[in-house]
């Protein structure tokens, strides 16, 4: 069964994202839909929720740590609190917007990893990388895997070319399934398509060979929007 996941980024507030994910909660159990499901709210939205067990919720970030003096950041006792053991690492975002370095990221892997965590982790070139071809595109990813552990058994992969992130634009469905194949025969785990998913282009990129199931921003951020994506995801047998 394909995966679907919604990563709020800096979106809904603590009151709009506990309204979102009950109903979500409810949309699965009305539909009788066992697909996995995830959603990552902003820290601040982190909260205990009684939800379906294929419906999980993850934080966006956190340390490498359980508490201490780590300014504006999270650390596992703030995620204990709400029993959160999924954590978002690698985002194209943190890696460019927040500067997060290769090391840093492994760093975050390896401690997550060896706390059980479940880790979505995100690849993907930029725009730059991949008009040098598919050598150069090819080469840049795996280099995001410097420092990480692949045969984990609680990994699951997220595509996501930078220039398809926000923008719009989607890669081509032989851009997904050739960049899918590579990193599917390298390493044998799901391997979720992030960027611009919506629900026009959502049932053809679940069609493609090697994509297990989409991680979705902007178009996931609309209740109605991301119930129509699960349904579609929920489909397709
Ligand atoms: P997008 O974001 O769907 O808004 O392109 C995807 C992501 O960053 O995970």
């Amino acid at each position: 069964m394909k995966i679907i996941a919604s990563n709020f980024k800096t979106n809904h507030t603590r009151k709009s994202t506990k309204i979102f994910i009950e109903n979500i909660n409810t949309f699965l159990n009305e539909n009788n839909i066992k697909n996995e499901v995830f959603v990552f709210p902003t820290a601040t939205s982190l909260d205990s929720f009684s939800l379906n067990t294929n419906f999980t919720i993850g934080t966006q970030n956190a340390y490498h740590t359980q508490n201490g003096s780590f300014t504006g950041e999270l650390g596992t006792d703030q995620l204990d609190e709400f029993d959160i053991k999924t954590i978002l690492i690698g985002h194209s975002e943190r890696r460019h917007i927040l500067g997060e370095t290769q090391q840093q990221i492994s760093q975050k892997y390896n401690y997550f990893k060896s706390l059980g965590y479940k880790i979505i982790y995100c690849i993907g070139e930029p725009l730059d990388v991949k008009e040098q071809g598919l050598t150069e595109t090819l080469g840049y990813i795996w280099e995001q895997f410097d420092g990480i552990d692949l045969d984990y058994d609680n990994l699951i992969l997220a595509y996501e070319p930078v220039w398809a992130i926000g923008t719009g634009v989607v890669a081509t469905t032989d851009e997904i399934a050739t960049i899918h194949k590579k990193i599917k025969k390298k390493i044998n785990k799901p391997l979720l398509y992030g960027g611009s998913v919506k629900p026009a282009n959502l049932q053809d990129i679940l069609n493609i060979p090697n994509v297990d199931g989409t991680l979705i921003g902007t178009a996931s951020w609309i209740e109605e929007d991301f119930k129509e994506m699960i349904q579609i995801t929920a489909n397709i047998k």
